[in-house]
């Protein structure tokens, strides 16, 4: 959420940056603001500040294109009330990218057979963020052995998996996934993006049973080696990260008083 602050912060400093020019600029020649002109500039403005500030690629690009975006989005013939449309709409569909920074997409089928592979016999298999149910349907095909469940918290692709699932004998649940208990599963499995892998690690960690497994789509745990690399390759979009649940280790101290006499 930090982070997502740090990008409103940006946008509306850039945006307050090409009013500040624009202002000036257009009063002292008495003439009307060219709407293109300006929103170029604070997509622009946005770009160099978002440059500045060392964000990732994908983060400068979207602030170049956001003001442009919206100016061009506001000269529709359009009501306005397609925009708030547009906008619920976005919202049902991907409101994790809001809390968590993790849109909807969708895992593919080319890594089905290498997770298969990986799950032991009647698992208790989670998919953290299970979108429309599209990993866990044709795993419930491929292995009728293992017992799914998957978790989401977007209304409407939670709503499609909801009516996709009955018959499958998978467990669809509404809600965040950091209020679950993980406790039970033998199987977690995600596909989420950098942002929430470390808080979610810990989150295994604390509730998982040691020696069972962490597999997470693409993105893996930052600082931690993974047990096993299953999938397509290294780093690519379709690589496993396998991880196995540390045991956890008791400390004891003990303090002993001194010895009088
Ligand atoms: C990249 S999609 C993966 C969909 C599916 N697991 C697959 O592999 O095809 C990530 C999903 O996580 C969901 N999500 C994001 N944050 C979440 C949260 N805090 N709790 C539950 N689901 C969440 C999103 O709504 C989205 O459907």
């Amino acid at each position: 959420m930090q982070r997502l602050a740090r990008q409103f912060v940006l946008q509306a400093a850039a945006v307050f940056l090409a009013f500040s020019i624009a202002w000036p600029f257009y009063a002292l020649r008495v003439a009307e603001w060219n709407g293109a002109a300006v929103a170029l500039l604070a997509g622009g403005s946005a770009f160099l500040l978002a440059r500045y500030a060392r964000e990732p690629w994908w983060w400068q690009a979207i602030h170049l294109c956001f003001s442009p975006l919206v100016w061009l989005g506001l000269q529709l013939p359009i009501s306005p009330l397609w925009h708030l449309l547009a906008f619920f709409l976005l919202f049902l569909i991907f409101r994790g990218a809001l809390s968590e920074q993790v849109p909807l997409y969708l895992s593919g089928a080319r890594i089905l057979a290498p997770l298969a592979a990986l799950l032991p016999e009647r698992a208790r298999v989670l998919d953290i963020g299970a979108g429309i149910g599209s990993l866990l349907l044709p795993l419930s095909r491929m292995r009728p052995d293992l017992h799914l469940s998957g978790i989401d918290n977007a209304p409407l692709p939670w709503l499609i998996g909801r009516l996709r699932v009955p018959g499958s004998g998978i467990t669809w649940r509404w809600g965040n996934f950091r209020g679950h208990s993980l406790d039970g599963y033998q199987a977690v499995y995600c596909f989420l993006s950098p942002a929430p892998m470390q808080a979610l690690w810990e989150k295994a960690c604390r509730e998982m049973t040691p020696g069972s497994l962490f597999i997470s789509k693409a993105f893996p745990i930052p600082g931690r080696m993974p047990d096993m690399l299953a999938g397509r390759g290294e780093d690519t979009i379709d690589t496993l990260y396998v991880y196995r649940i540390p045991h956890r280790v008791a400390v004891s101290i003990r303090v002993f008083a001194p010895v009088s006499g």
